[in-house]
């Protein structure tokens, strides 16, 4: 037996010996809660359709409320996608495209939103980041400055899930997914609606609509109709870790994003199953 052979160095690991598919097996080592990286941070999602398309009239409001809160939080501002994205999707769609190529192309109005806040913040130190820099700098980056812009959509591209031709996983799963890995102290979706109602407040059944101020992550899931946000966004608070809920708030009345960074209830809580306790 050679000398090399004598000195391996045999490393304990006690998931070494198992399937990573048995549940009962993993769950000793695997099942405590993850630590949280920035608990400091809230994490707010600027809607592409309902804020981000209306242009000055809708954006201007929400960039003076922003830098208004920024002696007071730190921010990472996710913008999502809205018309340009849909007129992709449907030339794509056209095309025959499959969604691993829509995906990107979605993704990268998100990026150009982004862009466009973050150069109307940038006086106050705010920038755009890529995705990247949010994987791994984050931290560094609101050290520096108290907000940084990224966009919103979870980078699945070409991986996303072939379940639906358009890509089930866009803004809001993204920016929930991102916030919840980070352990941040909150999740604000900022919409053109007061919250959730039981019909599209704006639809053909808007007259008889009501305001959800509440629900939780199940009952979510329950309702047929259409919602303001990603159908995959009701699966992941499902299984979060962290975010206990998640407030959706109307961005065009002045004031309601603020309350919500400072914990008022100004639109519909929607209750993930993540036990903080
Ligand atoms: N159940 C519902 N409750 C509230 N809004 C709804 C509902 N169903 C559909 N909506 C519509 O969703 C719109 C927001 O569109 P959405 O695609 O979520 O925009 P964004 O791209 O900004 O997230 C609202 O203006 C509203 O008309
Ligand atoms: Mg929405």
């Amino acid at each position: 037996m050679s000398e090399s052979t004598n000195n391996i160095k045999h490393i304990a690991s006690p998931l070494a010996h198992q399937t990573l598919l048995d549940g009962e097996l993993t769950r000793p080592v695997a099942g405590g809660r993850p630590i949280r990286l920035l608990p400091w941070l809230q994490v707010v999602k600027i809607g592409g359709r309902s804020i981000m398309d209306r242009g000055s009239e809708a954006i201007l409001p929400i960039v003076a409320e922003i830098r208004s809160l920024l002696p007071e939080h730190r921010l990472l501002i996710l913008t999502g996608a809205g018309i340009r994205a849909r007129h992709l999707y449907s030339v794509g769609l056209d095309l025959g495209l499959p969604v691993g190529s829509l995906a990107p192309l979605a993704a990268s109005e998100a990026g150009q939103n982004g862009h466009i806040l973050a150069a109307l913040l940038s006086p106050d130190g705010v920038s755009f980041v890529e995705h990247l820099t949010i994987a791994s700098q984050l931290a560094i980056h609101l050290a520096a400055a108290r907000a940084v812009v990224g966009s919103t959509f979870p980078p699945y591209h070409h991986h996303e899930f072939p379940t639906s031709r358009i890509p089930t996983h866009r803004a809001d799963t993204g920016a929930f997914l991102l916030a919840d890995a980070l352990g941040a102290a909150g999740l604000t979706i900022v919409e053109d609606v007061d919250g959730i109602y039981s019909h599209d407040p704006n639809g053909a059944e808007g007259d008889k609509s009501t305001f959800i101020p509440e629900i939780s992550a199940a009952e979510l899931a329950k309702i047929e109709g259409t919602l303001p946000i990603d159908g995959a966004l009701v699966e992941v608070m499902q299984t979060a870790r962290h975010l206990e809920h998640v407030q959706i708030v109307n961005g065009l009345v002045p004031g309601r994003l603020t309350a919500a960074l400072r914990g008022e209830h100004v639109g519909t809580i929607m209750h993930t199953n993540a036990r903080n306790s």
